[in-house]
């Protein structure tokens, strides 16, 4: 078991009608406030009133129109320019991943002098941020209790995780019903980027009994509750518990003392997000099961034999590859039996830019070092496979 260090300073407010708390928490942080959003579901939601109404009492600046896959340009850098020249005290996130983690780069934008880009790219290293408070409405990333977000620049093609303790926000509301608009398409993408936030985490070399069996449970709990959600939008406790899978899923909780595991299909995605602006859980999707298939070999195939008879419930009985075969389809079915497009040509990726995609990823994200290492011709087999 491994050493750690681990402490997650946000507060989490959970349940129906929970905004009603927002005055009061806002309070702490100060009175001028960046209110943050997305393309609109938040007004269709009747939220942005809610918001406005709550604050009446704040002074707000708006950045509306954070895109999916934020973009450093123009999102983080007005954002980081509205909080310098209207001398912002604390932003308030309303809405999905994308939002927020557009708003974590912003709050740390906002603290520094120089371009916020260099604080992305880890070239400077941020030493203060504002602090964050978000609402939460897509049950998907867990952005709502880490301290990472992902931030795109287009002419570059890059997509990076950008990760630092300052940023966990300090707050964050969850209020499932806020979630019972999200489309089909959203709640199945969100299901998937959660499973594959526990998968990068469950496929490493050195786990403990406790936290295969937490992310066991969470697999199980994602799969049965993302298929309630998507058969009734307005199931409560469904997507109260979905909302909690996902919020657990990327801050490191499930796997406290486990070795690193390299994150590789996080890694892959990221570049497909970046070249055609796709939406990352169903790029997750469709890398996983084959990312799997490529890595099965004498010295890994017995965790998928853990994965495959405590998740799926497969005959521990059969033969080891038997089963590790099974649960990589069981994986690739389910994904397929909640729609998520399974090949990359379904959302619009040809094989034209799979070497350049290939050589982004092998350069930038390190998977030499990953449980499974791969190469870059390990990457580029992997997305032939995707297609
Ligand atoms: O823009 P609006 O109008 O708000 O619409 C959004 C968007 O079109 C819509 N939406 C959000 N809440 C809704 C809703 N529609 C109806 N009702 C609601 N309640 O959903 C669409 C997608 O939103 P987005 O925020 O992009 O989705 P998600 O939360 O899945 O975020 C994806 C981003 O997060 C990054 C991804 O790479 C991607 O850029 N990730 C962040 C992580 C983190 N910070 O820890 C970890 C993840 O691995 C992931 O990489
Ligand atoms: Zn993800």
């Amino acid at each position: 078991m491994q050493n750690f260090d681990y402490c997650t300073p946000t507060r989490l407010i959970f349940g129906e009608g929970v905004v009603e708390k927002l005055p009061e928490v806002m309070k702490q942080y100060g009175q001028k406030v960046l209110l943050t959003y997305g393309g609109g579901s938040i007004k269709k939601l009747g939220l942005y009133d809610k918001v406005k109404e709550l604050l009446s009492d704040f002074e707000i600046v708006e950045l509306a129109g954070i895109q999916p896959n934020p973009k450093y340009d123009p999102s983080v850098l007005e954002g980081v320019k509205l909080c310098k020249e209207n001398d912002v005290d604390v932003i308030l996130s309303v809405g999905g991943g994308s939002v927020l983690d557009c708003s974590k780069a912003i709050a740390a934008g906002a603290k520094y002098d120089g371009d916020p880009w260099d604080l992305i790219s880890y070239k400077a290293k941020a030493q203060a941020a504002l602090p964050i408070v978000d609402i939460i409405t897509l049950a998907a990333t867990g952005s709502e209790y880490d301290c990472g977000g992902v931030i795109s620049r287009t002419e570059t093609n890059d997509k990076i995780g950008y990760v630092d303790p300052l940023l966990y926000p300090a707050v964050s509301f969850l209020d499932p019903t806020y979630t019972f608009t999200v489309s089909k398409k959203q709640t199945a993408a969100g299901c998937a980027d959660a499973m594959n936030h526990i998968m990068e985490q469950y496929f490493c070399e050195d786990s403990t009994l406790l936290n295969d069996a937490f992310m066991e449970g969470a697999l199980k709990s994602l799969m049965i509750n993302a298929q309630k959600c998507l058969d009734n939008p307005e199931d409560y406790k469904a997507r109260a518990e979905m909302m909690l899978d996902c919020t657990y899923g990327c801050n490191g909780i499930y796997s406290l003392g486990n070795s690193e595991s390299g994150w590789p299909c996080h890694g892959m995605e990221h570049a497909l997000s970046a070249y055609y602006d796709i939406t990352h859980g169903e790029g997750l999707a469709i890398i996983t099961p084959r990312w799997m298939k490529h890595i099965l070999n004498e010295k890994t195939v017995n965790r998928f034999v853990k994965y495959g008879v405590n998740v799926f419930g497969i005959d521990a009985s059969l033969d080891a590859f038997d089963i590790a075969n099974k649960a990589i389809d069981a994986t690739y079915k389910f994904f397929e039996s909640i729609n998520i497009p399974m090949h990359l040509k379904d959302v619009g990726i040809d094989e034209s830019r799979i070497d350049e995609m290939a050589h982004h990823v092998a350069v930038n994200e390190g998977l030499e070092e990953a449980w499974a290492p791969l190469t870059e011709k390990d990457i580029v087999a992997i997305f032939r496979a995707s297609l």
